[in-house]
């Protein structure tokens, strides 16, 4: 029976969980009740279970019989303040809360994973951590369970994570070598100048006015100093400044984000960036003061594990529509995992647009179609059993 078929025989266990993880969801490092029912699912199965990584982090750990890599599998387990709205008999109990982004799913497919793998714990080469991260979303789970040792004792060789993927249909699965999500910086500007009377504007230095241009001029690092060929995205998302129509103010605030994919790209915008801001401003005679925050680097996946990962899902799934080149400008803070193990996060296409199961992550009618979790499932439980991390060279 392949794995796919047994995982097939667990669907409805896996959809039972991921029903309750989605009637009842929980913000980042408040997922008490979710992690504590993985914490004894993981424990009933005969994992060798640590909780409390980061709060609300689990960690469930399995010592194959054969030698071989340290495998580490990453579900992420929180939801987003977002009111649902799907009209799903197993909708959000939690007024103001919902599983939007599909997290719910990954915790099923990880709880599946888990019991895939024990059916065939005599044919784990190596040892497998199953990682369970809260705060997915922006909060920097990650970072935290890094910190609280995920990547230590033991050391993993190889690392993989999925996301259900509602802009494409089951059935499509993406494994893409290098970049597949854009890094994101998020920045505050504030532009000071000198307030002043609307109507005698010569005697004040004119925030507004010189907001206005630093916007503009900043549409014109992607169009003109990035490569065509490559890509980024500088948004402004906020502006304040003054108060009424015959006062011209001290000071404008401005926030926004900047995303990208390749490191030179990066260092390219944030130079330019802040030559434009500065340099505009005091043109304009205002001061400019930059803050910008690092909110996760680009998700690349190594070459070796991804393309080990493609030959995988050509075996397995061989119906599957395998996409080996998608970028996507969202962000994915497992990005941080992959800065320091080789790995692959996969997309894996969630959307059944028969079904109405076609709205974009985070929108409040947000539902997948669950036929993917199987799937999903059972290309992670074989990626390790058929020993995806072996022959590559030991750190
Ligand atoms: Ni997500």
């Amino acid at each position: 029976m392949s794995l796919y078929q047994e995982a097939l025989d667990l669907f409805d266990l896996t959809v039972d969980f991921r029903r309750d993880f989605h009637r009842h969801p929980e913000l980042g490092f408040n997922e008490v009740r979710t992690s504590r029912i993985v914490a004894d699912e993981l424990s009933r199965l005969g994992y060798e279970v640590q909780t409390g990584l980061a709060k609300t982090g689990v960690v469930g750990l399995i010592q194959g019989e054969q030698p071989g890599p340290v495998a580490l599998l990453r579900f992420d387990m929180d939801a987003l303040p977002v009111q649902e709205d799907t009209g799903a008999e197993y909708a959000s109990e939690t007024p103001g809360l919902m599983h939007a982004c599909g997290h719910d799913g990954h915790v099923a497919i990880g709880l599946t994973v888990a019991n895939l793998l024990m059916r065939h714990r005599e044919a784990i080469k190596g040892t497998v951590k199953l990682v369970f991260q809260p705060a997915e979303e922006g909060m920097g789970g990650a970072a935290k369970m890094i910190e609280a040792g995920i990547l230590k004792d033991p050391a993993p060789d190889f690392a993989l994570g999925v996301h259900v993927w509602n802009e494409r249909p089951v059935g499509w699965v993406c494994a893409v070598p290098g970049p597949v999500m854009a890094g994101a910086e998020i920045f505050k500007i504030k532009i000071t100048g000198r307030g002043g009377h609307g109507a005698v504007p010569h005697q004040a230095v004119d925030p507004v006015a010189a907001s206005a241009q630093i916007i503009t001029a900043l549409q014109t690092i992607v169009s003109r100093n990035v490569s065509p060929l490559q890509s980024g995205v500088v948004s402004i998302t906020q502006i304040h400044g003054g108060e009424t129509f015959n006062v011209i103010p001290q000071a404008v605030e401005m926030a926004g984000t900047i995303r990208t994919f390749e490191p030179e790209v990066r260092k390219l915008v944030l130079e330019r960036f802040n030559q434009v801001v500065q340099g505009v401003a005091e043109a304009m005679g205002c001061q400019a003061e930059i803050t910008m925050q690092d909110l996760t680097p680009a998700t690349i996946n190594d070459r070796w594990v991804t393309e080990r990962m493609q030959e995988r899902i050509r075996k397995d799934w061989p119906e599957a529509e395998l996409v080996t080149q998608y970028q996507t400008m969202g962000s994915e803070d497992m990005s941080l995992i992959l800065n320091a193990v080789p790995g692959c996060f996969l997309l894996v296409g969630s959307m059944n647009a028969e079904r109405n199961l076609n709205y974009a992550h985070h929108h409040p009618r947000f539902d997948f179609d669950e036929q993917v979790l199987p799937h999903a499932a059972a290309l992670l439980a074989s990626a390790v059993l058929e020993g995806l991390g072996e022959g590559q060279k030991k750190k």
